[in-house]
């Protein structure tokens, strides 16, 4: 069944469809813009409506139909994810569009699956024991500061390596952009990471989905790490719902 979303307030009209509420927030693949020496970066994650990112270790557990049409939607319409490498563990990564989607993208002239890429000084070696690194044709990146050999088995693998203390967020973002083509980098969390991206100004847009549950317990909220000081001010740009959840467009003020 496909979802339908309700934009409330400003610009509420006709209810659209997930491919329709990613095209209002502005998200596409390609170019972020003239002059931009990086990707575009969003920023989608859920959360219950008590502020949780996880249920179990594991964000499965908040999502929902319209969540994950959304979800889908948004990796069918960048040109790479990035994602934590202790989130890319944890919800043990493998396929990353089902075929309809793969095929859409072709039919656009875009790589049938976004890239995926991980950033990861010390790199867990359980990392290439994932199913996503034995997908036939799907490109992964990782930028490390390890020296030890990662193999793929079936997925096109780069890797990047630097010294020891020298890697940052913004360098790798930069090179997506310069070295693999990145206009629209989706960022898939985990928290440690969107903080670190937060931190570091990287963040264009954020698209956080509010999950009709109340969870409670010690998991983390969308953004773990130490205390924004002052707190970063968002601009709210517009509000979906369909079957409870509700689907927040921040942008950054300044
Ligand atoms: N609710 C949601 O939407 C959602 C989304 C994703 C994940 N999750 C949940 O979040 C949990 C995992 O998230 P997490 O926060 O523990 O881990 P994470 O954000 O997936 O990964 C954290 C790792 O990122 C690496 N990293 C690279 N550059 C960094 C930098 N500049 N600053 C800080 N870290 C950097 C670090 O590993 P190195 O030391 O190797 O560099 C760090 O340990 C899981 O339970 C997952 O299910 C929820």
């Amino acid at each position: 069944m496909s979802e339908i979303f309700d934009r409330l307030g400003e610009g509420a009209g006709e209810p659209v469809s997930a491919a329709e509420l990613v095209a209002q927030a502005g998200i596409s693949a390609g170019s972020p813009g003239p002059g931009s020496k990086r990707p575009r970066i969003v920023a989608a994650m859920i959360a219950s409506a008590d502020g949780r990112a996880a249920v179990e270790g594991r964000a499965a557990g908040l999502g929902g139909p319209p969540d994950r049409a959304v979800f889908r939607e948004l990796r069918c319409s960048v040109d790479a994810l990035l994602i934590g490498p202790t989130t890319l563990i944890e919800e043990q990564y493998s396929t990353v569009l089902d075929g309809d989607h793969r095929q859409r993208r072709a039919a656009a002239g875009l790589p049938e699956s976004p890239i995926a890429v991980c950033i990861s000084r010390r790199l867990d070696p359980r990392i290439e024991q994932l199913e996503i690194f034995a997908q036939a044709g799907q490109r992964i990146v990782i930028y490390t500061e390890s020296q030890e050999p990662i193999e793929a088995r079936g997925a096109e693998l780069t890797v990047t390596r630097s010294a020891p203390g020298t890697t940052t967020l913004a360098a790798c973002v930069e090179d997506l952009r310069l070295n693999h083509g990145v206009g629209t980098l989706l960022s898939e969390g985990g928290p440690t990471q969107l903080h670190a991206l937060t931190e570091a100004g990287l963040v264009d847009d954020y698209i956080f989905t509010l999950s009709p549950l109340l969870v409670a317990g010690t998991a983390p909220s969308v953004l773990g790490g130490e205390v924004f000081d002052p707190p970063v001010k968002l601009d709210l740009r517009a509000v979906w719902r369909s079957g409870g959840f509700l689907f927040l467009h921040y942008t950054p003020l300044d």
